[in-house]
């Protein structure tokens, strides 16, 4: 049976998705080149390093050291400014109804993310409470697809990972939860995350028991 929920957070709990392709498209404008939505699909869930690399990659520039974390700190400083204006309502509909389900039905929930203002932005949002662990950018050291984040939200909450439940909007995330051995909803396209057991659009429509009748 389901003993916990282990949630994504960028464009699952919270659509910051589209404020990170603005910030990381705004970088590579001014470095002189263009990144499309495609291209910004392959980044999410991947570390702000790791995305620094990709997309320095698609734009065939070469930065030092130094440059790259002076671009990288900048990218987050716009990217944080664009999430300050975010309220609770900003919270992706029927999050909240979800995660009080969960909670009524004694389902432990964790967090499972690479980003490093994973907490700033739940405070923000005023969902940091329903979170009984948060694994983020500054716990792990392999992100997705490495199955550490969610095993370690897994070993938290003291559950077995077949026992799990992912929910994630990347591709790379869901391979992460599939390498635990955790079951994988997908939040978004059935063409894109093809390895998730089930693709929903989100949780306006999604309930408990839709959950437990899709992994009974
Ligand atoms: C999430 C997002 C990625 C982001 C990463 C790191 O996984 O999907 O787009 O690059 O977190 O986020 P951070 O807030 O630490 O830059
Ligand atoms: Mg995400």
């Amino acid at each position: 049976s389901i003993e916990a929920c282990l949630f994504d957070l960028d464009g699952v709990i919270v659509d910051t998705a589209k404020y990170h392709y603005i910030a990381w498209r705004q970088l590579a404008n001014d470095l002189g080149f263009d990144l499309t939505h495609a291209q910004n699909e392959l980044l999410k869930g991947i570390s702000r390093m790791e995305s620094l690399e990709i997309i320095l990659a698609i734009g065939g520039v070469k930065l030092t050291d130094e440059e790259k974390l002076q671009r990288a700190t900048e990218k987050n400083s716009r990217y944080l400014a664009l999430c300050m204006q975010m309220t609770p309502a900003d919270t992706l509909p029927g999050v909240r109804a979800f995660l009080d389900e969960l909670k009524k039905g004694g389902i432990k929930i964790g967090l499972g993310s690479a980003s490093k203002n994973a907490k700033v932005i739940l405070e923000r949002i005023d969902m940091l409470s329903y979170f009984e662990t948060i694994v983020d950018g500054n716990r792990i050291t392999i992100g997705k697809p490495d199955p550490q984040v969610f095993l370690m939200g897994a070993a938290d909450l003291a559950a077995l990972p077949a026992q799990c439940v992912v929910f994630e909007d990347a591709l790379a995330g869901i391979q992460s939860a599939k390498a635990a051995g955790m079951l994988a909803v997908g939040i978004g396209e059935k063409a894109v995350l093809t390895q998730a057991d089930i693709v929903i659009p989100g949780f306006a429509d999604f309930h408990f028991q839709d959950m437990e009748a899709a992994f009974a």
